[in-house]
């Protein structure tokens, strides 16, 4: 059977689901039985400076799909507003009871060094094995001067890890924001602050949707709302790709990588791994369906795993990232054609309008007298876009086939069609 056990910058855990910063970590009650149902860490819901802020009524907001399914989830709370003090008494009792977990330390302070000086021992005091600094929250702390408006800064990123490094001994886990054009750049700010691991995402600035009779964005606070941060499944796409941006580049190859945002299952988990994250970090999906998720998370890895031959997950970790690359390097001379398989095709059509009216008009539409209709891939006209796959509503009823080709790799550098053709 797979091990699922992990060293993460130092900090061990028997499994790399953990809990995000977030209400589900926010006091002993809730992660005690976190860990009883199995969670190999949590990250503490991030601690501030007394007295602890406070927050509004409402708070979340979602978007959803056809069925009322939540895609994407939208909050307006802040840090922890519960004391320092019980906050750290608590984090010291549950990493006593439970010491094979990771209990890492969520931490937002203002951009002073005393601050950081006053507290960082304090935080180590309760033995827990790791800080997480969170740079990331969009809403309320950065107006504050914190959260994002820090994260936003690489010269203050670098400048706050490096007072972490100075006046902790534990390793620094450093939280980016989404809210970014470029991730790269805080996480190569981390590094050369000193980070021992980058995680994210933290959430991104939304609005999820409006009351349209009393003309107000959600979550609604005395008539009045402001914008939230988004996460859920929906975000999922942005964090893979900038755990993917952070893991192929060259300035922080090698740096540990939490990854976070939309997991929901253990294949959501194992891709963040193939990107190259060391440990996962799970808050939405947890919110949504209660804490005994990981059981599903745990045994769905590992069966995966067993299956493919992975005995652990350094095994698989950033499989993927050689793979994941620039436009420019993608080969010009590999070809796809859409296939119906007409066995499982439902005549439904909706291939045929995607194509016909936004693509390439390459799928045929025969009605028959008696009605019938058949849908066939004009395979001269295909362009393999993948539309109509997408669009298909019957799983592997439309299959991509890879043509055959004698043609060698060539990529957008070497394409005699590109006019600024430069040798790779
Ligand atoms: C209600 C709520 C409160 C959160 N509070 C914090 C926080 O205090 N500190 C922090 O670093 N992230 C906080 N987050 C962000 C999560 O830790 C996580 O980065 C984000 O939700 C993306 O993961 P998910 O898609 O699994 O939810 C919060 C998220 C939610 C939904
Ligand atoms: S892959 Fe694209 S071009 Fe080809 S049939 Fe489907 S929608 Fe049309
Ligand atoms: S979308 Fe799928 S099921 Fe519907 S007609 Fe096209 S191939 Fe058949």
């Amino acid at each position: 059977m797979a091990d699922l056990s992990i060293n993460f910058a130092g900090i061990k855990a028997p499994n790399p689901f953990w809990l995000a910063s977030a209400p589900p970590t926010d006091k002993a009650y809730n992660v005690i039985r976190a860990f009883e149902a199995g969670w190999g860490g949590v990250v503490w819901k991030t601690l501030g400076e007394d007295p602890a802020p406070v927050n509004v009524s409402s708070r979340y907001s979602a978007h959803y799909g056809k069925n009322r399914e939540v895609m994407g989830f939208n909050n307006i709370e802040l840090i922890t507003d519960r004391s320092l003090e019980i906050n750290l008494r608590e984090i010291t009792q549950v990493k006593k009871d439970w010491p094979d977990r990771a209990m890492i330390v969520s931490m937002m302070y203002p951009c002073e060094e005393e601050s950081w000086a006053k507290v960082l021992p304090l935080v180590e005091a309760t033995g827990a094995d790791a800080i997480e600094l969170n740079f990331g929250c969009p809403h309320g702390m950065p107006e504050r001067g914190m959260g994002a408006a820090v994260g936003q800064v690489p010269e203050y990123v670098e400048m706050v890890t490096r007072w972490c490094k100075k006046y902790c001994s534990l390793p620094v886990i450093v939280k980016l924001t989404p809210n970014i054009t470029d991730v790269r750049l805080p996480a190569r700010a981390a590094l050369n602050g000193g980070a021992d691991a980058v995680s994210l995402i933290n959430t991104i600035n939304s609005i999820t949707s409006l009351d349209l009779d009393n003309m107000v964005a959600r979550p609604i606070v005395g008539g009045r709302s402001t914008h939230g941060g988004y996460c859920g499944s929906a975000v999922k796409p942005i964090a893979l790709n900038m755990v993917a941006e952070i893991a192929r580049d060259p300035a922080t190859h090698g740096l540990p990588i939490s990854g976070i945002g939309g997991i929901s299952n253990w294949r959501d988990a194992a891709e963040f791994i193939a990107l190259g994250s060391g440990s996962v970090q799970v808050c939405t999906a947890a919110m949504l369906h209660g804490f005994r998720i990981v059981e599903q998370m745990k045994d769905g890895l590992s069966r995966w795993m067993d299956e493919k031959g992975y005995a652990s997950i350094e095994d698989f970790r950033g499989k993927a990232v050689a793979n994941t690359t620039d436009w420019k390097y993608l080969d010009m001379n590999y070809q796809v054609i859409a296939q119906i398989d007409q066995d499982k095709c439902i005549q439904c059509g909706r291939c045929y309008i995607a194509c016909e009216d936004t693509s390439h008009q390459s799928i045929s539409q025969l009605i028959a007298d008696n009605g019938a209709r058949k849908y066939e891939v004009i395979k001269e006209e295909c362009v393999g876009c993948n539309l109509c796959e997408i669009t298909c509503p019957v799983e592997h009823c439309i299959t991509m086939v890879p043509q055959a080709s004698d043609k060698p790799y060539m990529n957008w550098t070497q394409d005699p069609r590109n006019p600024r053709a430069v040798a790779a």
